[in-house]
């Protein structure tokens, strides 16, 4: 028993000072955690140097665009080739992805040697030798007579333009055939292939073995994002946001970047922490100077580590008692999978000592002992590097994605991870504790990278398929010059209609005179109460005018219209409104003052006079029952009575066109349009009476109030009407009317994505074919969200972002699209209302006889306001299709209440001398 317990002592003491030993002479290659959080900073700087334009070109790390921009959905099927070169194993394959609701790939592959004369001979025969083997290949499969597309894993540093293409930089680990680098290897791989007359393939992908690894898993698991090879070489890639890559044009969605990883360090980066013997090996190596880190990390490299350090010892008389072997010194000796078997959990001492043995070594236990320890250290370091690297770019991942915690795939591959016993456990331990904010998986990829390079092929065709649908449905929306000219012609039919007698009645735009005859002309003054009811806010306004400095004041609450009330009863809207104007009173100290009033009613009304105004029918949101056909200026009187607390004059009812029109006026006599482009949309503008042939008298000019929200409810639109339009009409509160408004305005734009995206979503186009609740939810998008998503500045990840809060679990390649989709809805509603107005002011400026029109529009409207291209391609389409108008384009920033205001003082000024006399 006391024997036992003294031999387990000895041998605990002895390891522990061979292990102290060991760990004093390699103490330069045990690497803290504080060293480790810096190599990972150095390294996340040299991914910004890759990814810039200016810095690329002399950046070590390369990050090379791979021109793979989604991972696999599933929906991947077909037949392909396959060619994995420059891993330790060269392989041919067919693979076959079918999709038929399963994910199943089968593979059949054939090994083919590479010996020293092909990997390090002739770049042609290097090629032709490949294509041999391929054509081989397809005679024992009998594939001679299909025409297969080709994916071709290629794991060398690329310069590629598109996926398929790609210039080799340089040869790494153990290639280096001459006159290949510089050139396009698909386009010398294609050449080779040409020599067999009887084989006939496409090579769609040229895809490195990284890409093929993350791809492999990504079909397995759609969190992968990240490629990492830990085998005869090192590297990894993973997936950038476009925004970020200088490189390649384009702004939206992601692309996998092939870091070449193994450079970082080529420049210097990394002399303080690489050792005697990383700078003993790089010169032997076939490429001295490059893949600096590759040399530190790969398999290639582990086991020639090792024999120099062992050498070294010896040689200092730390090992063997100073013997040395000839193998010893030999080059390339001591192999990774050597190192591999030493370090095994229960073999590894056994296993070191036959392999010293076979080095022609005679080792003792403790030199054993020491020898297993050093590779642990080399393969440790190994780890933790790539564990930093790594580290590096999940922190990347995160903060592209603004996520305090990422969660998130890795796929690996390479024979160091595969064989070695501890390397995963130890690289997994250390990425965890260098990014505690990241959930990680590590997965192995079974099946090697060219799975993931046969399933790139696939998703490049399938996207493209997509694309060709997606494509079709946005056509509808694209109008032509063509188109818009004939909008824009019909538009200016149907004004002429609506102001003869004889076709009034039937006339769609109905064309209302508003008895607003002349602008303000400064004079104006007193205090005035305004009503703002129609848009996105009812307000109550106090507007104080003095006269001559044409200066406003303006105080203004704005109160909430509950959609019961909204569409409730006519006498609860009302007796709400009057609520309102009391709670503002009191709120202002006004109470018992009687004020002249203007009333904002942002609705078709037909007036007899200036205070008179009969609804003809409700608009937009609202459905208040018992008012169509009624004069609202009536109903809200009798609701002032009802309460019988405090009386008002009021002057005028006015739509907010007019109201803008006014507000803009008073700044710009030759303001004599008013347009609003927002929950609805309409525009008036000032008439000669002459031809207003509903009002008597030919003299001077009346405003009207178009409403051309209802252009094309007789059917004149329907040409460019599509599905989607229709579909938004019959789910509205008022079917069949306003459809020119229900294609331009920001109650119904939304509305329309909405449609549209139900559409591809069931055509398996968005969404993963999942219709949400949340996408059935009437009114998600309303227009200051479509704004966001449109907005330039919105990285991608944004815009992902927004729909999620709008509930709308998308991916980023969803989020192109549903820009995509809200970015033609809102460009040909800017476009329609365009060729509107170029009908308005062309007609403006034939009925005055002018050459050219100077005319200044007054605008106001939340889709012009905050979309961030509608008012600029509503500008651009008016003078593209009026070119000899000169359209001034004046933003209300008051509102149409301070407009309604000065109406009323006009009017009240003309009621003066009416009393007098
Ligand atoms: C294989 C992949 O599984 O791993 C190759 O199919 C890759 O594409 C290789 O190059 C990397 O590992 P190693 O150890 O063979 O270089
Ligand atoms: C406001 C005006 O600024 O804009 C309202 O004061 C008008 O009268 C409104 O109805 C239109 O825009 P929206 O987007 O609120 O409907
Ligand atoms: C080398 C190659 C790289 C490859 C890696 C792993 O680093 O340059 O392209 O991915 O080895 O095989
Ligand atoms: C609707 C109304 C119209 C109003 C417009 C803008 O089209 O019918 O009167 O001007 O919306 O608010």
């Amino acid at each position: 028993m006391f024997a036992v317990h003294l031999m387990a002592f000895y041998f605990t003491k002895l390891k522990e000072d061979q292990i102290k030993k060991v760990d004093r002479f390699l103490y330069h290659m045990r690497l803290s955690d504080e060293t480790l959080l810096d190599i990972m900073a150095r390294f996340q700087v040299e991914m910004e140097k890759g990814l810039a334009k200016d810095t690329n070109p002399t950046a070590s790390v390369k990050m090379l665009p791979t021109f793979v921009r989604a991972i696999p959905d599933g929906s991947e099927n077909g037949e392909f080739l396959a060619l994995d070169l420059g891993g330790s194993k060269f392989r041919v394959l067919k693979v076959q992805v079918s999709a038929e609701g399963k994910r199943s790939v089968q593979m059949e592959s054939q090994f083919y040697p590479t010996p020293n004369e092909i990997t390090r001979g002739n770049g042609s025969e290097l090629f032709e030798y490949v294509a041999d083997c391929l054509a081989d290949f397809m005679k024992t499969k009998e594939l001679m007579h299909k025409k297969l597309p080709l994916g071709f894993t290629f794991s060398f540093p690329c310069r590629q333009t598109k996926l398929e293409e790609g210039v080799l930089l340089s040869w790494t680990k153990k290639f280096k055939a001459r006159g290949v680098q510089d050139t396009d290897v698909v386009s010398r791989l294609t050449q080779a292939v040409k020599k067999h007359k009887d084989m006939d393939v496409d090579i769609l992908a040229l895809v490195n073995d990284t890409v093929g690894t993350m791809m492999t898993c990504a079909y397995d698991d759609p969190y992968c994002e990240v490629g990492v090879i830990i085998g005869t070489g090192t590297n990894a890639c993973y997936m950038e946001d476009m925004s970020n890559i200088d490189l390649v044009e384009g702004d939206e969605g992601r692309m996998c970047i092939n870091t070449e990883w193994g450079a970082f360090g080529d420049d210097g980066a990394l002399e303080d922490i690489r050792t005697e013997f990383d700078r003993e090996l790089d010169l032997g190596s076939l490429n001295p100077g490059k893949q600096l880190f590759e040399k530190m990390i790969s398999g290639l490299y582990l086991g020639e580590l090792v024999r120099l350090i062992l050498l070294k010892m010896a040689k200092t008389g730390l090992l063997f008692g100073g013997q040395k072997s000839s193998a010893l010194h030999t080059k390339g000796k001591i192999e990774t999978q050597h190192v591999a078997a030493m370090e095994r959990y229960k073999e590894g001492l056994a296993n070191t000592r036959e392999i010293l043995v076979d080095l022609g070594l005679e080792p003792s236990e403790a030199d054993c002992i020491a020898v297993q320890h050093v590779c642990t250290i080399v393969s440790f370091r190994s780890a933790n590097l790539c564990a930093a690297a790594l580290a590096a770019i999940l922190t990347r991942l995160r903060e592209n994605k603004r996520l305090t915690r990422l969660r998130t795939t890795v796929g690996m591959d390479g024979t160091l991870y595969k064989i070695h016993p501890q390397y995963p456990k130890r690289l997994h331990k250390v990425v965890r504790k260098l990014v505690p904010n990241c959930d990680v998986r590590f997965l192995l990829s079974e099946s090697g990278s060219t799975k993931g390079a046969a399933m790139v092929t696939a998703v490049a065709s399938r996207v493209q398929a997509q694309r060709k649908q997606i494509d079709e449905v946005l056509a509808l929306f694209r109008l032509t010059l063509e188109q818009l000219v004939g909008v824009q012609d019909r538009m200016r039919a149907e004004l002429e209609f609506g102001l003869k007698k004889k076709t009034h009645p039937l006339a769609t735009v109905k064309m209302l005179p508003t008895y607003v005859c002349g602008m303000p002309d400064g004079t104006e003054k007193g205090k005035f109460l305004a009503l703002d009811l129609g848009g996105t806010n009812f307000r109550v306004l106090l507007v104080k005018i003095r006269s001559g400095r044409r200066s406003v004041r303006m105080y203004n609450k704005i109160f909430a219209i509950p959609l019961e009330i909204m569409q409730g009863t006519g006498e609860e809207l009302f007796d709400h409104i009057v609520q309102c104007i009391a709670d503002f009173l009191e709120y202002m100290g006004l109470k018992g003052a009687r004020l002249p009033l203007g009333f904002t009613f942002s609705f078709p009304c037909r007036q007899a006079s200036i205070d008179k105004g009969t609804l003809i029918g409700w608009t937009k949101g609202f459905k208040a029952t018992d008012c169509e056909g009624e004069d609202v200026v009536d109903m809200l009187r009798e609701a002032i009575k009802r309460r019988n607390e405090f009386d008002l004059d009021i002057v005028a009812v006015v739509n907010d066109t007019v109201g803008t029109m006014m507000t803009c006026g008073y700044e710009d006599p030759n303001c004599e349009i008013g347009l609003i482009a927002g929950t609805g949309s309409n525009m008036c503008y000032m008439e000669e009476m002459r031809n207003i042939e509903l009002v008597e008298g030919d003299e001077g000019k009346m405003c009207i109030n178009t409403e051309w929200g209802g252009f094309g409810d007789n059917g004149c639109l329907d040409d460019i009407r599509t599905q989607y339009d229709k579909e938004v009409d019959e789910g509205s509160l008022n079917p069949g009317k306003q459809r020119y408004e229900k294609m331009t305005s920001g109650m119904y734009l939304g509305e329309i994505v909405r449609q549209i995206l139900i559409g591809l979503t069931k055509q398996g186009l968005l969404f993963r074919g999942q219709i949400s609740e949340r996408l059935r939810t009437r009114g998600i998008f309303e227009t200051k969200f479509l704004s966001q998503i449109e907005s330039d500045r919105l990285a991608l990840l944004q815009v992902r972002r927004i729909l999620q809060q709008l509930g709308l679990d998308s991916t980023c390649e969803d989020s192109i699209v549903v820009k995509e989709v809200c970015g033609v809805v809102s460009r040909r509603a800017a476009q329609l209302c365009g060729a509107g107005l170029a009908a308005i002011v062309e007609k403006r400026r034939e009925d005055q006889g002018l050459e050219r029109l100077r005319i200044t529009v007054g605008v106001d409207g939340t889709l012009y306001k905050l979309h961030p291209h509608f008012s600029r391609i509503l500008q651009e389409t008016v003078k593209e299709l009026a070119p000899r108008c000169e359209v001034t384009f004046m933003l209300s920033e008051d509102g149409s209440g301070k407009g309604a205001a000065l109406i009323t003082a006009v009017a009240k000024r003309l009621q003066q001398p009416r009393k007098e006399n």
